[in-house]
Formats: C-alpha cells, structure tokens, sequence
C-alpha cells in the first residue's frame, strides 16, 4: 500500500491480517482492530488517512466510524502525514521526574519543530505521550518498534546522528 488512494494491501500482507482475523470466532472481526490498524499504518507511511482506515473496515466488516473511534483514541495512531522518524517522548511522572522535560526540549532545539510537528524535510516528527511501559529505566522515548531507554541529550545526538546517515527510522510492521 503506497498511498491513500486505491487502497490495497499486497498479497503477503492481504494473508497476514486475514490470520489475524482468522484468530477471532465468527462475528468477532473486530477484535483484530488493533493488530490491523498498526499494520495499515505501516504500509501507509506511518500514518491513517481515512481511506485507509476505510479499508480497514472494509477488511473487518465493520462500519468505518468504528475504525475512526479506536484510531483516534490511541496516541500510537497518527491522523495526520507524519516524518520518516516518529521520536516519543514519555512525558509521565517517572520519565518527567528523570528529564523527560530536557530530552524534549532537546529534539526541539536540534530539529527546530515542536511536538505534533514535522521538519520541513520530512524527516522527523516529534510527539509527547503518556506512560511507555519501562518507567524503570526513565527517561524513555519510542521511535518506530525501537524503545530507547536512560535516555540523555548525548543519547540522542546520537540517535539523531544515525537516523540522519541512515536516512532511515522505521515504520516497520511489527508483525512482519
Ligand atoms: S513514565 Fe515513562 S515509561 Fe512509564
């Protein structure tokens, strides 16, 4: 799938979600929601654009209101075109407490945009989100299937350094 236009997912993938449905009892579609809408994000660039989150109701019998609803519920689904690099940044009490709040300000000093936004090149997006699940080892941010932990403004000079020369992130489908 390589726009939001004529939605198709390839065969490979086409197999992939009807095994994920295939795991619900009859009528029960639905429940693959989750597993679906980040595989459609995936193959949509990183983000859901209507079309796409229409297809995915097509895919699950349901009405696309109900895609809407979950899609916009969860801060781990973006609406909106999003950089080759999402970077985000935990900003719940233990990352907060441990310099979430300097990591932040960091990614907005070096790539000069601010969270919900995207660098002129396309290449990073930035965004703020509640409790990663590895309070742990605070600060964390999230970038694609990456969690990047004990974070430090020299961590991620370094981070950003590599993402630069790779001139990659990845939004790749976890469950590829
Ligand atoms: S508070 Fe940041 S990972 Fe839990």
């Amino acid at each position: 799938m390589q726009n939001s236009k004529n939605i198709e997912f390839n065969t490979e993938t086409l197999e992939l979600v009807n095994r994920i449905i295939s795991r619900y009892p009859e009528g029960r579609q639905k429940s693959a929601i989750l597993p679906v809408l980040h595989i459609a994000q995936s193959e949509n660039s990183g983000w859901l654009s209507s079309e796409t989150m229409d297809y995915v109701a097509c895919l699950l019998q349901i009405q696309p209101i109900e895609v809407y609803e979950v899609a916009s519920f969860y801060s781990m689904f973006n609406l909106q075109p999003v950089g080759n690099c999402m970077i985000e940044v935990c900003q719940t009490g233990p990352c907060w407490l441990n310099g979430a709040e300097d990591i932040l300000a960091h990614f907005e000093k070096r790539l000069g945009i601010k969270p919900g936004e995207t660098t002129a090149d396309g290449q990073f997006s930035l965004k703020t989100v509640e409790c990663l699940a590895a309070c742990g080892n605070a600060p964390v941010i999230q970038v694609g299937t990456e969690y990047h932990e004990k974070m430090t403004t020299g961590k991620a000079d370094e981070l950003l350094e590599k993402w630069q020369s790779e001139n990659k992130c990845s939004h790749t489908n976890p469950y590829l």
